[in-house]
């Protein structure tokens, strides 16, 4: 074989490598797609568990007042309830509840409206059985229930 006809042999073998590594490299990981669909079930599922357990909490401790379905009392922005308080507001996205920054919400539901007058004597007062996960989680309840145009409003407001 001559000189010229190794190097050249050579040269295309090399050249070969390099396309196959290449190749291989650039091919789509077919792995890939599927780890992300496990992250967003994993994420699902969190989310779930979380406004089940928001849920249960929000019947243990805030249904009496703010009714089954988050609902309010009727006529709340109107009346007063007997001994000249205001009236629980629905928390289901019909009330202003979403205008509202989720930590003032969440500073709302810890430590009641005192935060905001703490001559405040209404009925909202703040809830020191809850832990912080446990307001998160009644949070996530609330927002889940609020119709979706509000969520969607809600998150633009909230980045900013
Ligand atoms: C004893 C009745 C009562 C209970 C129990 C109660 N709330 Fe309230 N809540 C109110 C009233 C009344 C207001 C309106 C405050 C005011 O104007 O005095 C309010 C206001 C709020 C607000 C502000 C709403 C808005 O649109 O600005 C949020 C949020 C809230 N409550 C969440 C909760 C959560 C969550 C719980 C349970 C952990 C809870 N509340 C338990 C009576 C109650």
């Amino acid at each position: 074989m001559s000189f010229l006809l190794k190097s050249v042999l050579i040269f295309i073998i090399g050249l070969a490598v390099i396309i196959i590594t290449l190749l291989y490299f650039l091919q789509p990981n077919p792995i890939e797609p599927k780890n992300n669909e496990i992250t967003i079930m994993e994420i699902d599922e969190k989310l779930i568990s979380k406004i089940n357990l928001g849920k249960s909490l929000y019947v243990t401790h805030c249904a009496s007042c703010h009714g089954d379905n988050l609902q309010g009392q009727p006529n709340w922005s109107t009346k007063k309830d007997e001994d000249g308080h205001n009236l629980s507001p629905p928390l289901n996205g019909t009330g202003h509840t979403w205008h509202h920054s989720q930590e003032q919400l969440f500073s709302v539901i810890k430590y009641g409206f005192k935060i905001y007058n703490e001559n405040y004597d209404g009925k909202m007062q703040g809830n020191d059985k809850l832990n912080d996960n446990d307001i998160w989680s009644i949070l996530a309840y609330m927002k889940s229930v609020w119709p979706e145009s509000i969520q969607k409003k809600y998150d633009s407001i909230s980045k900013h």
